[in-house]
């Protein structure tokens, strides 16, 4: 028997102000695609961006509806939008904000298992390393691959 680590560091910033400029245009757009939320039954607003290798941002919210397993995590809907939109483009890095009445949290936003999946799948078909960035009011953090937020990800078939 061996014993194995997986090691995970990411940066945390004490807000979006401290980011470089790029990462701190996509962080904005994630925070002012909240408003776009449908939650009429979490009232939990999350808002998503993505940065293409165009440099192109496309923003996602989440939408939701009275069949629960209809809705959909802002985090989807935004890399969705942006593999439809640009089915030849990379996705380069997506940013997610959240809170309750549309009210930023203070600890950042985490994705959903299923989010961090479909982030996995587009950075493998990428074939580079897709930056998350996850905002709160009190701090931000940054991983710089999605196997930092899902280690050992399935990518067998
Ligand atoms: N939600 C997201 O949009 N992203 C996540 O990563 C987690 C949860 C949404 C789904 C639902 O509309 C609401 O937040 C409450 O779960």
């Amino acid at each position: 028997m061996a014993r194995k680590e997986i090691n995970i560091s990411y940066e945390e910033y004490s807000s979006i102000e401290e980011m470089n400029a790029e990462d701190r245009e996509l962080a904005a757009e994630a925070v002012a695609a909240m408003s776009n939320a449908y939650a009429p039954y979490s009232h939990f607003h999350v808002g998503a961006a993505v940065r293409m290798s165009n440099g192109q941002i496309v923003r996602g919210s989440n939408q939701e509806n009275a069949a629960f397993p209809s809705g959909l995590c802002a985090e989807r809907t935004a890399m969705f939008a942006a593999g439809a939109k640009y089915p030849d483009k990379d996705m380069r890095s997506i940013a997610l904000a959240g809170g309750v009445h549309g009210r930023l949290s203070e600890r950042p936003a985490t994705p959903c298992g299923a989010c961090r999946q479909v982030m996995a799948q587009y950075q493998t078909k990428a074939g580079k390393p897709m930056s998350v960035i996850m905002i709160g009011a009190g701090k931000v953090w940054k991983f710089n691959k999605v196997d930092d937020i899902l280690p050992l990800i399935f990518d067998s078939i």
